[in-house]
């Protein structure tokens, strides 16, 4: 059976539902030139959502450069890829590619290598080191490269919390902002995963990049919307779902986009012809089995006290940790013992904070927590 629904990749096409609006907004943004930070929660739909904007845009006078940094480990790992990927997306055949090469980065000899495929993708090394290049220069490459051709070029940055992993990042941070900030011809779209990292990185007034751009916080697709997405995949499998049981999953995992679609492909491999109750039951059940291998290791080495915070999350206590009633029914140590708790709990990714409100992350993470350790 053709999967009907599709989860923890990006999605496009039929499998990509909504989001009307955003596509709206991103599409102007790219389409004006400005520079553009999204933000959601892991497996929201950022990924989706730029590249759904991506293919969209057909004016040829604007080039969409989309890259994934999760791999980059280093500065120079960064500019080696920025240059390969704009040079290679405003190329296109690998002739043109080594005459921009040649255009615009003289000093290095690429290495090329061939797939057997005639029909597959040729790769590239360009080995850009600080002795060949400044980063200034590699920075300002596709506003070199739109000016040329006359183009507006956007790009698109997947992944972009890996900068603050690199040694001395605040600096390439600042080099950055200071070359992107004064290009004509390029703008960019900042993006990835990691919510605190982002956070630190675009909304700390202290940093290169805040205010960098339009910030876009991507929220949960809406019920409404899943509605119509989820019953004519099931329609078309000649299989019924009740809008009551859409609402149910769309509850059950909070909107969360990769969840829901996970849980109703659950459902509906356990559905011969109609949803029924204690299908929605089993499906939630092997839900929580396959994500468990990756919660376990999540609380794998947690404290009692940090155990102990969560436990307290899970009941709907979201703030006033430091109240004695709370300290005490909930055993979290010390007053001063509880800002330690949520910043090792942040940064696992476990919990969130807005303000002094906190919520766990992952809503299945929470029933399954709920279902193994209270
Ligand atoms: N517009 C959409 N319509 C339907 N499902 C979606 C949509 N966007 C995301 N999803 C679901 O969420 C999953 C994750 O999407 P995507 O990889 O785009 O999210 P992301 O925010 O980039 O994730 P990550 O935080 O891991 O980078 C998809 O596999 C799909 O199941
Ligand atoms: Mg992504």
């Amino acid at each position: 059976m053709k999967k009907s629904f599709i989860y923890g990749v990006s999605v496009s096409g039929e499998n990509f539902t909504d989001r009307v609006e955003e596509t709206r907004r991103l599409a102007m943004d790219f389409e004006n030139g400005v520079n553009v930070i999204l933000i959601s929660p892991r497996r929201m739909g950022k990924t989706s959502l730029v590249k759904k904007v991506q293919s969209q845009i057909n004016n040829p006078k604007i080039k969409v450069v989309y890259m994934d940094i999760y791999d980059c480990r280093s500065e120079y790992d960064f500019y080696n890829k920025f240059a390969t990927i704009i040079l290679k997306e405003t190329s296109g055949k690998m002739e043109l590619f080594l005459e921009n090469v040649k255009q615009f980065l003289t000093r290095i000899s690429p290495k090329i290598s061939f797939s057997p495929d005639p029909n597959m993708d040729y790769s590239v090394s360009l080995g850009i080191t600080s002795k060949d290049y400044s980063p200034e220069e590699i920075l300002n490459l596709p506003e070199q490269i739109a000016s040329k051709i006359g183009i507006h070029i956007v790009v698109c940055i997947d992944e972009f919390q890996q900068i603050g992993e690199w040694s001395d990042s605040l600096t390439v941070q600042k080099r950055m902002r200071s070359v992107w900030q004064h290009q004509q011809n390029t703008s960019y779209c900042l993006f990835g995963s990691k919510k605190h990292l982002l956070t630190n990185l675009f909304q700390s007034k202290r940093m290169p990049f805040y205010h960098f751009g339009d910030t876009i916080y991507l929220k949960p697709i809406s019920t409404i919307d899943w509605i119509p997405f989820i019953c004519d995949k099931f329609a078309e499998k000649g299989k019924n779902i009740s809008e009551e049981f859409v609402k149910k999953i769309c509850k059950t995992v909070d909107n969360h986009s990769s969840y829901v679609q996970q849980l109703a492909w659950n459902i509906m491999v356990n559905t011969d012809k109609e949803v029924t109750e204690e299908i929605f039951e089993q499906s939630v059940s092997e839900l929580l089995a396959q994500s468990s291998p990756l919660f376990i290791q999540q609380i794998q080495g947690l404290t009692t006290y940090q155990m102990n915070l969560i436990r307290c999350l899970c009941q709907g206590i979201h703030t006033d940790f430091t109240s004695k009633a709370v300290l005490e029914t909930y055993q979290l140590g010390s007053k001063s013992n509880i800002s330690r708790l949520k910043k090792t709990l942040v940064e696992k990714e476990i919990i969130e904070t807005e303000g002094e409100f906190v919520t766990l992350s992952d809503p299945v993470f929470a029933t399954w927590f709920k279902k193994e350790y209270m």
